[in-house]
């Protein structure tokens, strides 16, 4: 959309995380808090993106996208401060401004795109996101008049009592015309009570202006979730692990047990892949189809698995590439390796990819057979249709030939049938 710019505010210090690390970097099924909101603005066909940075931004600014542009607020003057200073990035710019706070990760992309939708459709000058919770303590609440109509949004701090049991809040999400936006700000007053400018008193005045404004509910109150505390955090992540888990069964894999399953974020699993219970695969992994993974299996970041594959019991696997038909069935490790097609990888095996210094690679090539209990000190190579018998320790730079068969510790060559 060539209209369409956003300004995510992430300024803020999120004191009640109680963390050195900035809020919108702690991260939820192994993604940064703001990266869920930027992949939003993606899904919106927002044109360009200003992120507002204050506490810590040098921090979390290595941790943006390069497209992002980085705007820097330097003293935290409230949420009208924070769109303000992006005011002349914007200055002959004509079209909407979609405006997301950077600790909201469970926000609706179909929300948000109905929102900018009725914001045109209705030619508003700026469109609230609302929803209607059950504990509406701390939000700003959504003012309505006799006929319906939004005409204010009243912080906690300055709610009457009356309003204050309202239960429609603002989520922190809006869209508005670019320039009146820029020009409704310079009129916003300093709040006494928080010494801070609110960008949610523009709406009273737009209302008092003529200027109209539009509202739009949404039935889930969930997705308007601010990470403030460890909880919250705790909170957004059930929700995503949930989505993520329903993406997957959409697609085709069977997930025996959703309670005890724990997948991770830019996960891709083939059809037909059947996960047992109690498996956690972390994110950036892709599984073929056909597969079956666990119980108790581990797949850490950088694993790529081909079809026909099982990984079982007791087994973690990290940075390893394995081939179509391998079996890697109980309580093993493969750390940095590359494993060919129809390898048998028996129980217990483990490549030592750490030497104390630096990890280094193990390679086995196609329809390789290594024994149970088998260490592999990386780097080594275990040539094609190889065998390293049970118990066997493989050293360091070791690069077992095509079809030889090596036993013992260390692992020597033997004759076949000698083994
Ligand atoms: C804000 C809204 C409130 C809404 C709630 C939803 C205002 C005045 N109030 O309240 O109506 O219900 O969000 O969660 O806007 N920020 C900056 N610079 C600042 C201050 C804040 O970038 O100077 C950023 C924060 O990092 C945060 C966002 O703006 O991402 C919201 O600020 P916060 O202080 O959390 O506002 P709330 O009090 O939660
Ligand atoms: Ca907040």
């Amino acid at each position: 959309m060539k209209d369409l710019q956003t300004i995510i505010l992430a300024a803020g210090k999120g004191t009640r995380m109680k963390s050195s690390v900035p809020k919108v970097l702690h991260s939820v099924c192994g993604k940064p808090v703001i990266q869920y909101v930027l992949d939003i603005t993606k899904s919106v066909g927002s044109l360009k993106n200003y992120v507002v940075l204050g506490h810590k931004a040098d921090e979390v600014a290595t941790h943006l996208p390069q497209e992002a542009v980085i705007v820097k607020q330097n003293k935290l003057l409230g949420t009208a401060d924070a769109v303000r200073t992006v005011e002349s990035k914007l200055k002959s710019y004509r079209g909407h401004v979609l405006i997301l706070c950077g600790d909201t990760p469970l926000l609706n992309k179909v929300v948000i795109r109905e929102l900018i939708r009725k914001h045109k459709k209705t030619n508003a000058s700026a469109t609230v996101l609302t929803t209607v919770v059950h504990d509406p303590q701390g939000y700003g609440r959504i003012i309505r008049d006799e006929s319906g109509n939004m005409i204010a949004i009243r912080e906690e701090k300055d709610a009457a009592g009356f309003e204050k049991n309202i239960a429609e809040i603002n989520v922190g999400v809006y869209c508005f015309k670019a320039q009146e936006l820029f020009k409704g700000l310079k009129s916003i007053q300093l709040n006494t009570k928080k010494k801070e400018f609110y960008l949610t008193d523009i709406i009273e005045l737009f209302t008092d202006n003529g200027q109209k404004v539009a509202a739009i509910e949404t039935e889930n109150p969930e997705e308007g979730l601010g990470i403030n505390s460890r909880e919250d955090l705790a909170t957004a992540e059930a929700v995503i692990r949930k989505r993520v888990l329903q993406d997957v069964m959409a697609q085709g894999v069977t997930v025996i047990d959703p309670n005890s399953t724990h997948i991770g974020a830019n996960v891709k699993i083939g059809q037909d892949t059947v996960i047992k219970p109690f498996t956690v695969i972390e994110e950036d992994v892709k599984i073929g189809s056909g597969c079956t993974i666990g119980p108790f299996a581990h797949l850490r970041p950088g694993v790529r698995i081909e079809d026909h594959v099982e990984i079982g019991n007791f087994t973690e696997v990290s940075r390893t590439k394995i081939g179509a038909k391998t079996l890697v069935k109980h309580f093993s490790f493969l750390g940095d390796a590359t494993v060919g097609k129809g390898v048998n990888i028996g129980a217990g095996v483990v490549t030592a990819n750490y030497d104390g210094v630096s990890k280094n690679a193990t390679k086995i090539e196609d329809n390789a057979f290594i024994g149970s209990d088998a260490v592999l000190i990386a780097p080594v190579k275990v040539g094609k249709k190889a065998t390293v018998g049970a118990g066997s320790v493989v050293t360091k730079k070791a690069n077992i030939a095509d079809n030889t068969t090596v036993v013992g510790s260390p692992a020597k060559k033997v004759e076949k049938g000698n083994a």
